[in-house]
């Protein structure tokens, strides 16, 4: 695997999101190719042997060697100033391959108990077999962070602002903890994309992604990453070889130019985001907005020192239960049902019964995810037509 370009960093955030990464073949692309082979083709036997034993640098199989995947690795480490990006299959694989890479038997997670529901169920019902343990605690209590850590803790894990209730955790506060205990700190950055918040400039260790999400922006393939620094990046390149979560090349290229508008997009959702935020706030039927960009939100004043915007992911909880949230969801006509988020498509979600079904009772209430609660992934649509269609969904609950 190649070094990334540092030089990367002389430039602005927008210039590297089009441009780096991106080394012309002979041919003189201007756009990037597609990579679509499984293995290259080796000039003699010694040079195989060579590029297996990492004695010359260059293409062998890709499972972990594509010129495409390596494109988007740069391009990604690049916008999240970090050394190493690991592309991955999916954002659950970047997870289990951060875990698996980085951690053995007996190791000890500290992890906010507001996650993605899989990641929880991942924490809880797989890792546990590999006896890797887990203790949340509430993504904002500091004191429960630091009590939770053990003599075995080796990572804390977290998402901020965290999907679905849009907490937000102060990253260079827990990143020193981390320092202290010798743990390291684990920013699934899915919410926010490297465009409105940059976890290792706080001082995490890792960033995760699930790249389906804002770095796509447009609903089409799933993938993951892992960025951090070498030693991060060889642990993780060292075990996507061997056990293969791998992205695809046509996946890799996808979001490569889904990078290339995202800080124009991270900043339209939040916009829309904001004024949607602002008019449910105002709506009877409504008894509860999530929204880290309203100045009620307990953590506003984080939020807005610690991101650029406050991001496309907002969720309310309407009067009533269960039967009044799918009510307002089945009124809806524009915005897509559907538990996928990050797209310029509007989308909205009954967490409770979706995302977080799979984690349980138990973990959902830790999570304080209730049944009247709705998610909405805030697209680019005209935010005239939004309102008008969650009026369907006020009217069907009055
Ligand atoms: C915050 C967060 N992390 C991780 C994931 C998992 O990503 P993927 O669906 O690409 O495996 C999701 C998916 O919704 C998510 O919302």
């Amino acid at each position: 695997m190649k070094e990334i370009k540092r030089d990367w960093r002389q430039f602005a955030f927008r210039t590297r999101a089009v441009r780096a990464g991106h080394e012309r073949t002979p041919e003189g692309e201007h756009a990037e190719p597609i990579f679509t082979t499984s293995s290259f083709v080796f000039k003699d036997a010694a040079q195989a042997a060579a590029r297996f034993a990492d004695e010359e640098p260059g293409n062998v199989y890709s499972r972990f060697t594509n010129p495409t995947v390596r494109m988007f690795e740069q391009r990604l480490a690049a916008l999240e100033e970090g050394e190493r990006c690991v592309a991955t299959s999916s954002g659950m694989s970047s997870i289990l391959a951060t875990c698996m890479a980085l951690l053995k038997a007996g190791d000890h997670i500290v992890a906010a108990s507001s996650l993605f529901g899989s990641t929880i169920s991942l924490f809880n019902n797989v890792l546990t077999r590999f006896q890797l343990t887990t203790t949340f605690v509430p993504l904002t209590d500091l004191d429960a962070w630091r009590q939770a850590i053990t003599p075995d803790t080796r990572m804390l894990f977290l998402e901020t602002p965290a999907n679905p209730l849009t907490e937000v955790a102060d990253i260079a506060v827990l990143a020193e903890l981390a320092r202290t205990h010798n743990c390291l700190l684990v920013v699934d950055n899915v919410y926010c994309t490297p465009a409105l918040q940059r976890p290792l400039s706080y001082g995490a260790d890792i960033v995760v992604h699930s790249a389906t999400k804002f770095l796509d922006g447009q609903g089409r393939c799933i993938g993951g990453a892992v960025i951090g620094n070498e030693a991060v990046g060889n642990a993780l390149f060292g075990f996507l070889r061997t056990a293969g979560p791998s992205m695809s090349p046509f996946n890799a290229w996808v979001f490569a130019k889904g990078l290339e508008t995202l800080d124009l997009r991270m900043h339209a959702h939040s916009r829309n985001a904001q004024q949607l935020a602002e008019w449910l706030t105002t709506q009877r039927g409504i008894t509860h907005v999530y929204y880290p960009g309203l100045t009620s939100h307990p953590q506003h004043e984080l939020a807005t020192r610690q991101q650029k915007a406050h991001g496309g992911l907002l969720s309310f909880e309407v009067d009533g239960d269960r039967k009044e949230a799918w009510a307002f969801i089945d009124a809806t006509e524009l915005v897509s049902k559907t538990a996928n988020l990050g797209d310029t498509k509007s989308t909205i979600t009954h967490p409770s019964s979706t995302t977080h079904h799979r984690c349980g009772p138990e973990a959902r209430a830790k999570a304080g995810i209730k049944e009247s609660l709705i998610r909405i992934s805030v697209g680019l649509e005209d935010i005239d037509d939004l309102k008008q269609d969650l009026q369907r969904g006020l009217n069907a609950i009055r």
